[in-house]
């Protein structure tokens, strides 16, 4: 799966200690990457995404022994979440401890922590031993990268180094649940399903249902240069499509319904390639709001720029 040496991850660790930006691959997406310790270097993530300020970053680690480092307490919600889940596309919003960045947390009492799953990331994160500030690696509002040559493809010489991690074998972002009150709430629906979070806390969840509410989660993310449809019936797709076809415009039909795993895999890449193909609608047929179908829903809502 990894086509990054030794060598490769040593220069990708090399780039982080010195103020650098790495694509970092990770089992969700691939993350722009910085020493969340160095305000210089995390203010580049920023720079380089044209990220407003005030939309926080996930901090990394490599161990969920390091999250008390991190945090000024470790709520109990976020304890069981970070045992079950890590490494794993999970990120708990926890009470943020002291040394931790404004710049990182957009100011906030706050900070967003995960433990990754991806070898590559995991190797990098256990060599630089400490924290490392990474939104997804794709202009702000487009959409997120899955391969290594989808962070080139979008910012080029703008990153000091990226590492080749292979396709990201989750495809969407991580779950992300504010653990700093009760009961716990989902803020962002990703590759952990909201129902295993509810059974994990036993119920003790809010937002499982609902639609995603992290902040920066605006309308029109993930969004392609194409127009994004989304239906929830075949039949209302095919009427659609033809429609499009009709009136002289490329359509692409994307079915979402198929195997959730694959599906979420494959999800941004076939959002790329409608804009390689210069498609101008995308007519999607949504998934059941289940499983990773939470997530990928999510994502296609966005994609249409609704909420
Ligand atoms: O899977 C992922 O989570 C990927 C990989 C690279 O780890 N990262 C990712 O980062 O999706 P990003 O920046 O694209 O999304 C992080 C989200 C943003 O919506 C941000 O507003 C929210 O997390 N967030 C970060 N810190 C927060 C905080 N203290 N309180 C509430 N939301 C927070
Ligand atoms: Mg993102």
């Amino acid at each position: 799966m990894s086509a990054a040496s030794d060598d490769d991850i040593d220069t990708a660790v090399d780039v982080l200690r010195h103020g650098g930006v790495v694509g970092l691959p990770t089992e969700t997406v691939y993350g722009l990457a910085a020493n969340a310790s160095n305000e210089a270097a995390v203010r580049r993530i920023f720079a380089i995404k044209r990220r407003p300020t005030d939309h926080p970053l996930i901090v990394h680690l490599a161990t969920a022994g390091q999250l008390e480092q991190w945090a000024s307490s470790v709520p109990a919600s976020a304890a069981v979440l970070a045992e079950a889940c890590w490494p794993g596309p999970l990120t708990v919003i926890v009470p943020r401890a002291a040394h931790v960045l404004d710049v990182v947390t957009g100011g906030r009492t706050t900070v967003a922590v995960r433990v990754p799953a991806h070898p590559v990331a995991n190797a990098v994160l256990q060599r630089f031993g400490g924290g490392v500030a990474a939104p997804s690696a794709n202009r702000f509002g487009q959409v997120s990268p899955t391969t290594a040559d989808h962070v080139r493809a979008d910012l080029g010489a703008d990153v000091d180094y990226v590492l080749d991690g292979g396709a990201s074998p989750v495809g969407v972002e991580s779950t992300i649940v504010d653990c700093t009150v009760t009961p716990a709430q989902i803020l962002r629906p990703g590759g952990i399903p909201n129902e295993a979070i509810d059974r994990l806390l036993s119920g003790g969840v809010e937002g499982s249902r609902g639609p995603s509410r992290a902040s920066g989660m605006l309308a029109s993310h993930y969004a392609p240069r194409a127009q994004v449809e989304v239906f929830e019936s075949a039949s209302d797709v095919r009427r659609r499509a033809d429609a499009v076809r009709a009136a002289g415009q490329r359509v692409t039909v994307l079915d979402a319904t198929g195997d959730s795993v694959v599906v979420a895999q494959q999800l941004f890449g076939w959002l790329r390639r409608a804009d390689d193909d210069d498609v101008d609608v995308v007519v999607a047929l949504l998934p059941r709001a289940t499983g990773l179908g939470h997530a990928i829903r999510d994502r296609l809502f966005k994609a249409a720029g609704l909420g």
